[in-house]
C-alpha cells in the first residue's frame, strides 16, 4: 500500500450510494462513449459530490480525460464521438438538447495539463470571461481580478505586474492564473485535467492546497496520474480500467481498504 498522508484519515466520509439530492452536484448515468468503432467508456454511473474533491485515478488510455470532457461537453468538439447516457448537473441532463453548450462551459471551468495563458497581461488574462459576458466598469473589473487571483493563492506575487505579459509567470503561477481565469466567472464545477503533471514539486504542493481551498465554494473533479495526490487532496476516488469504472468510494477506502482485485493491483503499483 502506499503510504496515506493523516489528512486523507481525517476526510469525511458521505455514503456515495446514498447521496441527498443538494449532497449531489453530479450524476453520471450510464455513460456509454465511443470515438469512432472505439468504446471509451462502458457504461460509467457515478454522483460526484457537491463541495468536495473527487479524483479519477487509472492506468493511461483508461479513459479519465474522457470521462471529464464529457462533464462540460468537451468532447463533443470531436468528430465521431458518439455518447449515450446522461450526466444531471443540478438534476438537469446537459446533453439534452435545449442546452446552451456555451453556458454549461461557463458554468463548468476547465483546466488541463499544461498552463494557457492568452497572449495578455496577468490582469487582462482573469478578466477576459467577465468582458465577454460583458462587465466593463473598471471597478467590477478589478474587484473581480483581485477576488479570483486571490482565490486562486496567486494575488500576492502578482499584484504589482498585473499589467505585465502573462508569459512572464512561471509554470506553477501560469497555472494558478488559470485557475484564477477560471473562477472569475463563478463557475459551480471545476474540472483539472492532471493540473500539476508539468509543474515542479514546490508548484505541485502549492496547487494541492489551492485545490483544497478551492472546494470550499467549488465541486472540484481532479484527473491524475499521481496516487499520492490523489490521497492528498480528494474526498473520494473512482478508479477506472479500460473504459469501465472498477471502484469509486471515500479516498481512504480506495487506498487502504480496495475491494476490488484491480483496484488493489493498480495502487499497489502491480501495474501502471
Ligand atoms: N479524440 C480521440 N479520438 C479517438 N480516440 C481517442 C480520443 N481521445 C481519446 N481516445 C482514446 O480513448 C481512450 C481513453 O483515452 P483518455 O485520453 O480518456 O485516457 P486517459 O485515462 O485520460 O489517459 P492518460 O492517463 O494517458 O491521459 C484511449 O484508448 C484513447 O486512445
Ligand atoms: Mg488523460
Amino acid at each position: 500500500m502506499i503510504s496515506i498522508e493523516s489528512s486523507t484519515m481525517n476526510k469525511e466520509k458521505l455514503n456515495l450510494s446514498q447521496l441527498s439530492q443538494e449532497q449531489t452536484a453530479l450524476e453520471i448515468k450510464h455513460l456509454n462513449l465511443k470515438y469512432g468503432d472505439k468504446q471509451a467508456l462502458f457504461d460509467v454511473s457515478m454522483k460526484i459530490p457537491t463541495k468536495q474533491v473527487t479524483a479519477f485515478i487509472g492506468p493511461s488510455g483508461c479513459g479519465k480525460s474522457t470521462l471529464l470532457r464529457c462533464i462540460n461537453r468537451m468532447n463533443d468538439l470531436v468528430d465521431n464521438c458518439n455518447i449515450e447516457g446522461e450526466i444531471l448537473l443540478n438534476g438537469q441532463n446537459v446533453y439534452h438538447k435545449k442546452v446552451d453548450v456555451a453556458a454549461l462551459r461557463r458554468n463548468v471551468g476547465m483546466v488541463f495539463q499544461r498552463p494557457n495563458p492568452f497572449p495578455k497581461s496577468i490582469y487582462e488574462n482573469v478578466v477576459y470571461g467577465l468582458r465577454l459576458q460583458g462587465v466593463n466598469h473598471r471597478r467590477d473589473l478589478d474587484d473581480a481580478a483581485e477576488r479570483s487571483l486571490r482565490g486562486a493563492a496567486i494575488w500576492d506575487e502578482v499584484k504589482d505586474r498585473l499589467h505585465d505579459n502573462a508569459f512572464g509567470l512561471s509554470g506553477g503561477q501560469q497555472q494558478r492564473l488559470v485557475i484564477a481565469r477560471a473562477i472569475a466567472i463563478e463557475p459551480e464545477v471545476l474540472l483539472l485535467d492532471e493540473p500539476t503533471s508539468a509543474l515542479d514539486p514546490i508548484s505541485t504542493l502549492t496547487i494541492e492546497e489551492l485545490i483544497t481551498e478551492l472546494k470550499n465554494q467549488y465541486t472540484v473533479v481532479i484527473v491524475t496520474h499521481n496516487m499520492q495526490q490523489a490521497a492528498r487532496v480528494s474526498d473520494q476516488t473512482a478508479f477506472m480500467y479500460m473504459g469501465e469504472l472498477i471502484e469509486y468510494a471515500d479516498t481512504n477506502s480506495i487506498f487502504t481498504t480496495p475491494k476490488q482485485r484491480k483496484t488493489e493491483d493498480y495502487i499497489t503499483g502491480r501495474y501502471g
